[in-house]
C-alpha cells in the first residue's frame, strides 16, 4: 500500500448504510500518509457526522457546494484538480442516477464533473434496488460515457443490512484501499534506473550566506516518486528543499552545483533515464571566504566575482558512451518560454524539454500545481494545470511510451 502515500483521494460518501465503513476507510488511508478530502452528500450526513470524518481525515469535511466561506479557501474548481483519484463508497443509486444524468446539483456530483481524475465508484444498496433496471441504465450510462475514467469497484453478494441477501454490498474496505492502491501501480519502469535532480542548488559566498533560488523540488521529489512506483530504481538527487525524503527512493543529498555535478556522474552510469528538475545556479562565487565578510566602513557597494558552473544537463546529455537512453530537461522561464524550451532542447541535444512559465504565481516554483509543455524533436505537448503529482504521472508516462 506504500504506493498510497502522499497520494490526494477525494473520498465522496453519499446516502447509504454502507458509510460507516467508509469511516474506517478513511482512518486506513490516512495511517498510510495519504491525504484525504471527504465530502459527505446530504443524505450521508444522516449516516456519519462531518466530525467523525473530520477527525479522522485531519481535514474539515466539506459538505456543501453554495458555501462562500468554503468557495474562499479550497474552492471547488481547485479541489476537483487536487485530487489524484476521486472515490466514491457507498455511491448510492440516488448519487449514481445524478451523475449519470450528468446532474451538479450538490458539491460531490458537480466536483465528478469539474475533475480530470479518475473517478472509482463502489455502490452499496439494497440488492432490488441495485438489479432494479433503472440503477443498472445509470450503472451503463456512466461506463459508456466516462470510459476509462471511471472504475465501478462492483458490489459483492451476500447478507444486506436490511436483511435481504443479494448482490448489492459495497466492497471491503481492504478490497476498497486495495483498488486504489492499483491505480497507482504502473510497473513499466521495473528494471530501469532513472536519476533525477531536484530542488535549488547553494552557492556559497562566506560560511553563512549563500546564492540560491525559489525552487521547492516538488515537481522533481513528484517525479521521482512517479518513477519509483512504476517499478523504477530511483537516484535523487536533491538540493536543499524542506520536503519530506521519499520512501523507497535512494536518497542523495547535495547543496552546490559543483557537488550536484559530482553526485549524478557518480550516479549516472547504468542509468536509462536522466530528468533534471533541479535549478541549478548558472554561476557561483569564485571564492568562498573562510571567514563571515563584514561590512567596511565607509564602503557602500561589494562586488561579487561569479564564475559559470558546470551545466549538469548538457554534460549528460553529451555523455560519449553511457549516455542515458532519455535525457530530459525542465525549462522554467519567464519570457517566450516555448522559444527558449526549443533552442534549450536543440543545444543541449535533448528528448524532451518540460517547459514551465515561473512568471505565473498559481503554477510552477512553490506551487502545488503546475501546467507545462512537453516539447520533443517530433511534437509540443501541453500537460495541466494539474497537481504535480498527476503531472508526474503523466510525465512519465509520455516518457514510457518513447521509450518503447
Ligand atoms: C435507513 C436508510 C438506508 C439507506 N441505505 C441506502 C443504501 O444503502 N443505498 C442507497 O443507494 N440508498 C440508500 N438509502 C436511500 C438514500 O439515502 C437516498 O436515496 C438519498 O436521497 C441519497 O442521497 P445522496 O445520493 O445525495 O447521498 C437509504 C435510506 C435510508 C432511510
Amino acid at each position: 500500500m506504500h504506493q498510497l502515500r502522499n497520494k490526494r483521494i477525494l473520498v465522496g460518501i453519499t446516502g447509504g448504510i454502507a458509510a460507516y465503513k467508509t469511516a474506517e476507510l478513511v482512518r486506513e488511508l490516512s495511517k498510510l500518509g495519504t491525504e484525504v478530502q471527504v465530502v459527505l452528500t446530504e443524505g450521508a450526513k444522516a449516516f456519519v457526522t462531518p466530525m467523525t470524518l473530520q477527525a479522522l481525515s485531519g481535514r474539515t469535511v466539506r459538505d456543501s457546494l453554495l458555501d462562500p466561506s468554503a468557495e474562499a479557501g479550497m474552492g471547488h474548481i481547485e479541489l476537483a484538480r487536487w485530487a489524484d483519484r476521486v472515490l466514491i463508497a457507498p455511491a448510492s443509486a440516488d448519487s449514481m442516477a445524478r451523475m449519470a444524468a450528468g446532474m451538479a446539483n450538490d458539491l460531490l456530483t458537480t466536483l465528478c464533473l469539474a475533475t480530470e481524475s479518475k473517478v472509482l465508484l463502489a455502490p452499496a444498496m439494497n440488492q432490488a434496488m441495485w438489479a432494479d433496471p433503472a440503477t443498472q441504465r445509470n450503472l451503463d450510462e456512466l461506463q459508456k460515457v466516462k470510459g476509462d475514467k471511471l472504475k465501478v469497484l462492483m458490489p459483492a453478494s451476500g447478507e444486506q443490512a436490511c436483511g435481504d441477501v443479494g448482490a448489492g454490498r459495497m466492497q471491503e474496505v481492504s478490497d476498497l484501499l486495495k483498488a486504489l492502491a492499483d491505480e497507482f501501480e504502473t510497473k513499466a519502469l521495473t528494471g530501469k534506473k532513472v536519476v533525477i535532480t531536484a530542488g535549488p542548488t547553494r552557492e556559497p559566498i562566506d560560511p553563512v550566506r549563500y546564492i540560491s533560488n525559489h525552487s521547492s523540488g516538488k515537481m522533481g521529489y513528484a517525479l521521482a516518486q512517479a518513477a519509483m512506483e512504476a517499478g523504477a530504481q530511483v537516484e535523487l538527487v536533491s538540493g536543499p528543499v524542506n520536503l519530506p525524503k521519499p520512501d523507497r527512493i535512494n536518497n542523495h543529498s547535495v547543496v552546490s552545483a559543483q557537488d550536484m555535478y559530482d553526485k549524478v556522474h557518480e550516479l549516472i552510469d547504468g542509468a536509462d533515464i536522466f530528468i533534471a528538475t533541479a535549478a541549478v545556479a548558472d554561476f557561483r562565487p569564485e571564492t568562498e571566504a573562510s571567514n563571515k565578510l563584514k561590512k567596511v566602513p565607509g564602503q557602500d557597494t561589494m562586488t561579487l566575482t561569479m564564475v559559470k558552473n558546470p551545466d549538469i544537463l548538457a554534460s549528460v546529455s553529451n555523455l560519449e558512451n553511457n549516455r542515458p537512453n532519455t535525457v530530459v530537461g525542465f525549462a522554467a522561464e519567464t519570457d517566450q518560454p516555448l522559444v527558449y524550451g526549443r533552442s534549450k532542447l536543440e543545444k543541449k541535444n535533448l528528448d524532451f524539454v518540460v517547459v514551465n512559465d515561473v512568471s505565473r504565481t498559481d503554477i510552477g516554483f512553490n506551487a502545488d500545481h503546475n501546467e507545462v509543455t512537453l516539447l520533443s524533436s517530433v511534437d509540443e505537448k501541453p500537460i495541466g494545470p494539474m497537481s504535480k503529482t498527476k503531472l508526474a504521472e503523466e510525465l512519465i508516462s509520455e516518457i514510457v511510451k518513447s521509450i518503447k
